[in-house]
């Protein structure tokens, strides 16, 4: 790996566990009881209606992890928000596309909208040595189309790392010391100032029970 990949990787890495010292620097993995825990139909892929997007907790967890790893993501708080965040929008990892409506482009396993599914793109191709995306490869696939676009991300290594990048490359810091902090008014400060979402009951009920298990 390159120096100026590590230097990315080191100076995004670097807020969350300097701001928080060691206690809510979490270091055990994200487990796949937990995953099920927090959404029991993540177990199976058993009736997925687009079974190629589907993945089970037990496909998930190590390439969460190895996001959270490539991301910086360290705190308990802010593992399970991004947990609940891709739980809810996958609709607990049967899906990588957005089909309902069906925006083209539209996707990863936090449903990430086009535009940004091209600035991940363009971030990897840049600042990620051995990412697999070039900037050649982003600059056709964007003369393609979006759908083009998502197809280079959507893999399982950057399709379960979309919604640490966004966090990491696209929200402010008080949005990440919220999630740190691990309390509601973090949680919805994140989705209202950040992701420009709602903190709906459907998002918050994943949440609650993300941040329930106190660890993984
Ligand atoms: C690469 O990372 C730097 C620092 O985080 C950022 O400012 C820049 O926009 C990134 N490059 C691309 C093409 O996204």
């Amino acid at each position: 790996m390159k120096l100026k990949a590590l230097f990315v990787i080191f100076s995004l890495s670097m807020p969350v566990c300097m701001a928080t010292p060691v206690p809510p620097c979490n270091t055990a993995p994200l487990t796949v009881s937990a995953i099920t825990t927090v959404a029991s139909d993540s177990a199976s892929c058993d009736g997925a209606p687009f079974p190629a997007e589907c993945a089970t907790a037990t496909n998930a967890a190590p390439w969460i992890n190895l996001a959270f790893h490539t991301f910086g993501i360290h705190a308990f708080g802010t593992q399970a928000a991004l947990l609940s965040l891709m739980l809810f929008e996958s609709g607990s990892f049967k899906y990588n596309i957005n089909h309902y409506p069906g925006v083209p482009g539209q996707g990863t396993r936090n449903m990430q909208s086009p535009a940004f599914n091209l600035k991940y793109a363009e971030w990897l191709a840049a600042n990620m040595t051995g990412s697999g995306i070039s900037t050649q490869q982003v600059q056709k696939a964007q003369s393609e189309g979006p759908t083009q676009v998502l197809e280079l991300v959507n893999g399982d290594r950057w399709g379960f790392a979309s919604a640490a990048w966004f966090l990491a490359a696209q929200c402010d810091e008080e949005a990440r010391k919220g999630l740190v902090a691990a309390t509601e008014d973090g949680w919805n400060a994140y989705l209202t100032d950040c992701i420009g979402t709602t903190a709906t009951e459907g998002r918050t009920t994943i949440w609650k029970k993300a941040i329930a298990l106190g660890k993984w």
